[in-house]
């Protein structure tokens, strides 16, 4: 797809991508191989801010991406085994995300492509999550699943845009595993081995009991389940057993809303490929309903793995070369960090009609 818009090209492209939105400060590089005609990722490095205590503190985690950024950057080119000197552009998520840790990456790629008189790409992070998730398994129209610590939504491409079908109206998926297992001392919430605390939490439970189930058409709220969760939780806070089976219930509630409404977008679009992208996706009671549902319906289905599932740096590399290619680029003063910016806000000329 690439030789087609790139003609004659004559040397490798390299774009290395800055990740900084939230927790995780990160670095990519792609490479677009002239002579094999094909792209790979050839690094993807990254350091993740842990907090001592509660969640993500916007300016201290800012303050780790500050810190770690030199040694990501080199760590980054060592692996790819190029210089600054040989990159072609800078891609940078812009947003959505933190304010405090967007303006890090913000400001290194302002300097880099400054500095060396490169092009500065914005990349929207959210369609970042997506395209690494197309890009891995080589899908061209997939339902697409996002589910992370900042985001839940369902999603099409449709118009040069990706348009959203579903989405959470309040707290996303991530962010509802996080802030419960927080609450009730299982912290930090991590994933370890495609677990987080929430399944450790659910594996001392036995029994599924009755929990808010809140579907809005095709969009999502999980504020009432938190809450009616943690109600609970505080009752039986000293009970193992007790406490697990409002865990097991709790992932299986949010699990089976987000379910249900994927798979009525994938009745109503008639889809053939579903793609699991975000944090989430390397939660493997997720995957496994996914499998299951789109089996029934005969669609593709496929989750991005741990590596490329939650934040990182490669993602952000790789759309900026689908930047690249279209000739996207903004002047490094005029790259401003937004926060609350949408998916379905971009255009991107790679995508159909
Ligand atoms: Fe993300």
């Amino acid at each position: 797809m690439y030789v087609d818009i790139l003609g004659n090209v004559k040397d490798n492209i390299y774009i290395l991508g800055i990740e900084s939105t939230s927790h995780t400060f990160g670095i990519g590089v792609v490479e677009y191989n002239v002579r094999e005609k094909s792209l790979k990722i050839i690094a993807n490095e990254y350091d993740r801010y842990v907090p001592m205590k509660g969640g993500i503190h916007p300016r201290e985690a800012a303050l780790h991406h500050t810190r770690t950024a030199p040694q990501v950057l080199r760590k980054a080119l060592e692996r790819a085994g190029i210089k600054i000197k040989n990159i072609n552009a800078i891609a940078v998520a812009l947003g959505p995300g933190l304010g405090p840790c967007l303006r890090v990456g913000a400001s290194l790629a302002r300097f880099l492509a400054s500095y060396y008189k490169l092009k500065l790409i914005p990349v929207n992070h959210a369609v970042a999550h997506i395209e690494i998730g197309k890009y891995l398994f080589n899908f061209k129209d997939p339902l697409i699943i996002y589910v992370s610590g900042g985001n839940t939504l369902i999603a099409i491409q449709k118009n040069k845009k990706y348009r959203i079908l579903g989405e959470t109206l309040d707290i996303p998926l991530g962010n509802l595993f996080d802030t419960f297992t927080r609450e009730i001392g299982l912290s930090p919430p991590y994933v370890i081995d495609g677990k987080h605390q929430i399944d450790i939490c659910a594996e001392w439970g036995k029994e599924f009991i009755p929990l808010p189930y809140t579907v809005k058409g095709s969009d999502l709220s999980f504020s009432g389940l938190l809450t009616a969760a943690l109600i609970q939780a505080k009752e039986y806070k000293n009970n193992k057993e007790k406490l697990g089976n409002i865990c097991l219930s709790l992932r299986e509630t949010a699990f089976n809303m987000l379910v249900e409404v994927a798979e009525r977008s994938l009745v109503l679009t008639g889809k053939k490929e579903v793609l699991l992208v975000g944090g989430v996706a390397s939660n493997k009671y997720l995957r496994e309903k996914l499998i299951a549902m789109t089996r029934v319906h005969g669609a593709k289905y496929a989750g991005t793995p741990p590596e490329y599932a939650g934040d990182n740096g490669a993602m952000i590399a790789l759309t900026g070369f689908l930047s690249y290619i279209y000739n996207i680029h903004i002047e490094p003063e005029k790259a401003f960090i937004r926060q609350r910016w949408r998916l379905d806000e971009v255009e991107l000329p790679w995508l159909p009609n």
